[in-house]
């Protein structure tokens, strides 16, 4: 192997080198000027997505492992993505946040936390005007959870209009999906960061809750190891449905000191938090006051019922209409504080067991530090099932 020296080599490396250096410049100054550019050609702002992002498509809140025997309608086939399989310019859009705000916390008794799918923004809109009226007590702070990587801009556009006007929305940094189970740990995550709260409940938007009753007799239920919701008794197992769920602080905290490495995601939130509660020690409550199913805006003994919140502290599957029309009948307020049966009145079995679900429910726990992805499933809700509404995302 002779080594011979030449002269023009030299030049030529010098030149490779810039013609390089020019090529790497320019593509990346195309790649912001694309994102940039197109949407705002489109008509849309620039806080956007790439172009190309290949997000899921549908996604609907209301979804939970509810009843079993519940056929949920499986209408699209949804792309099923992860964050970080997405490009976006993330900083533009104002996902939630998790740094931890340390002292500066505000202290609560409640912190209420609706999941909302993008597109409901009537769902939303009803519950502003209704019961989230008594979320400006000072002990409680409510606040709605959406998607926050959405492939279309003009939702996305509503969605910030919202965030700005209202300022009682976050965005999680999730497409939509069957990701029920991420939706809840990045809220308790964001929750923990933000709030030093006593009690977490999570709800669905189909819920018409009594918030009134609720803080008034919050003060005297347990304040540990405290599950409080509608539960479930089938198959030698039970667990809290997650459309309506409190837990007590210490509940929250538990979750969260788990093992990162180990910690396990299910794309349901009630499978989750069950599974993650097998070995903790648990308070379970079962509510009777919840009404869980069917939904009540197809139930006619709602209908004309008055004063529901002498019998009632949450009612599921209301819809925007009858949340409005609820919410003027509802007589919420201070009610008698009853103490709460055992659990084994209501149930014999305090364990839980994913494999026992049928296949519609039946998913393989994963461990949540892998982002897992879950089939290709999309969930539309129980409204739609009945009205069979288009999606319109
Ligand atoms: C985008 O979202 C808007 C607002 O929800 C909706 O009206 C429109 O149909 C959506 N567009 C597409 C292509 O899905
Ligand atoms: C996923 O999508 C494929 C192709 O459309 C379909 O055949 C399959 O049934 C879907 N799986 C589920 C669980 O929905």
């Amino acid at each position: 192997m002779g080594y011979v020296k030449q002269r023009t080599p030299h030049r030529m490396y010098l030149l490779v080198f810039i013609l390089a250096f020019v090529f790497s410049l320019f593509s990346v100054v195309y790649v912001h000027y694309y994102t940039l550019v197109v949407p705002l050609k489109r008509g849309s702002p620039s806080f956007v997505i790439k172009q190309d992002v290949d997000a899921s498509r549908s996604y609907t809140s209301a979804a939970s492992s509810a009843s079993l025997m519940h056929s949920v309608a499986n209408k699209k086939e949804s792309f099923q993505r992860n964050t970080d399989d997405l490009s976006y310019s993330g900083k533009s859009i104002p996902l939630m946040d998790f740094k931890d705000l340390q002292k500066r916390k505000k202290r609560l008794l409640l912190l209420v936390t609706v999941g909302s799918a993008p597109q409901r923004f009537d769902r939303r809109q009803a519950i502003r005007d209704t019961w989230w009226k008594f979320c400006y007590e000072k002990k409680v702070k409510c606040v709605f959870f959406t998607d926050g990587i959405i492939k279309n801009q003009t939702l996305l556009t509503l969605l910030l209009q919202e965030k700005n006007r209202y300022k009682d929305l976050e965005l999680q940094p999730l497409p939509s999906g069957v990701q029920f189970g991420q939706r809840f740990l990045n809220s308790i995550k964001w929750a923990t960061a933000k709030f030093d709260f006593k009690y977490f409940l999570k709800l669905d938007d189909d819920y018409f809750v009594c918030l009134k009753r609720l803080l008034f007799e919050l003060p005297s239920r347990p304040k540990r190891n405290l599950v409080w919701g509608s539960f479930h008794c089938e198959f030698g197992i039970s667990w809290a449905d997650e459309a309506f769920v409190i837990f007590s602080a210490d509940m929250i905290r538990k979750f969260l000191m788990q093992d990162k490495k180990k910690m396990l995601c299910h794309p349901f939130a009630d499978q989750q938090f069950s599974i993650w509660m097998k070995h903790m020690t648990k308070l379970y409550f079962h509510d009777t006051r919840l009404h869980h199913d069917p939904p009540a805006s197809f139930t006619p003994e709602f209908k004309e019922m008055k004063n529901l919140c002498d019998s009632y502290i949450g009612i599921h599957g209301t819809y925007v209409e009858e949340m409005r029309k609820f919410a003027k009948v509802a007589n919420d307020g201070a009610k008698e504080v009853e103490t709460f049966p055992k659990f084994s009145r209501f149930c014999p079995f305090k364990n839980f067991d994913y494999r026992k679900f049928s296949p519609k429910y039946y998913f393989r726990p994963k461990p949540c530090i892998q982002n897992p992805t879950w089939k290709n499933s999309t969930f539309t809700g129980r409204e739609d099932e009945h009205i069979l509404r288009q999606d319109d995302l």
